[in-house]
């Protein structure tokens, strides 16, 4: 049976900015599909939205395992019947110089990162193209800036940006929007699972946003679509200066990564 309320399904959602984006759409007015590999986060974040009156559902799964985004996408349409807005959240980063991150660490990275969303999309698009609906990925102001210490994860973010841009304009007669939002530093568990620090940003004297501002910033990118939106004017103005003064933009990126550069070998942290 189809749901009467629009659906929505969040990647990432048992924990930072999938959590709050999770909350924030029922309280929109989604009924919310969660997705992550740990059920009782899940099901506490889906315990918190029926108590305010809100409709949820969770399917704890490893986005990165094979079949999963066929399975997603089976089940939504099997408790939904339909899909109106998909967001690619889930995601980690490894912070470390590239000459000694594992190999292990770099196809991990680039299964979650980017071969999820891509196969997610895919699988979600026919069902996307009935509701004309949207999809919000969320990628990183990593994306598009250089990210010295982060540089896989920086590509994986990079090219989820290109995607949704060349996407946007393929899916645009069906009807479907694509936008991809791209936060600087955020306060939630994703340094400790990439081993970095938000201290990294306060020490550079960044803004770090709160999981609870993304979350409004993807609903109101769910009711009215945009493009590539940098939560920040940081990112905005990084994004700026790296495009169109390269040369001046390295030199600082040079003298924040000398700041904050990784001391120690990094343990393998992921979950
Ligand atoms: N925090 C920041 O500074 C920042 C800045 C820019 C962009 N972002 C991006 O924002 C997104 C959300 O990150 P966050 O800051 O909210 O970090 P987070 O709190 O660590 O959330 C990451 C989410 O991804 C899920 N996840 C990790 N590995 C998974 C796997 N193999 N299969 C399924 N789910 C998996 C985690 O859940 P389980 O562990 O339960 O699976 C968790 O729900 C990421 O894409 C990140 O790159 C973050």
């Amino acid at each position: 049976m189809e749901s009467s309320k629009k659906v929505a399904l969040v990647t990432g959602a048992s924990s930072g900015i999938g959590r709050a984006a999770a909350l924030a759409l029922a309280r929109e007015g989604y009924a919310v599909l969660l997705t992550a590999r740990r059920a009782e986060r899940l099901a506490g974040a889906v315990e918190e939205i029926r108590r305010s009156g809100g409709a949820a559902e969770f399917v704890a799964c490893d986005l990165a395992g094979p079949g999963a985004a066929a399975l997603l996408a089976r089940d939504v349409d099997s408790r939904f019947g339909r899909l109106d807005l998909l967001v690619n959240n889930a995601g980690w980063g490894y912070c470390s110089p590239l000459a000694r991150v594992p190999e292990e660490v770099v196809r991990m990275m680039i299964e979650l990162n980017l071969v999820a969303p891509i196969l997610l999309t895919k699988e979600c698009l026919p069902a996307l193209r009935r509701s004309r609906g949207t999809i919000i990925n969320i990628a990183s102001g990593s994306g598009l800036l250089p990210s010295p210490w982060y540089a896989v994860y920086g590509a994986t973010k990079a090219a989820l940006v290109s995607l949704s841009d060349s996407l946007r304009i393929e899916e645009r007669d069906n009807g479907v929007r694509v936008v991809s939002i791209c936060p600087g530093p955020v306060w939630s568990e994703f340094f400790q699972a990439s081993g970095g620090a938000p201290v990294h940003a306060d020490r550079l004297g960044i803004k770090i946003q709160t999981a609870d501002e993304i979350g409004r910033i993807i609903v109101r990118h769910a009711r009215r679509p945009g493009r590539t939106v940098a939560t920040t004017g940081a990112v905005r103005l990084g994004g700026f200066l790296s495009r169109f003064a390269p040369r001046l933009f390295d030199l600082i990126a040079l003298q924040w990564a000398r700041k904050v550069r990784p001391e120690v070998e990094q343990p393998f942290l992921h979950r």
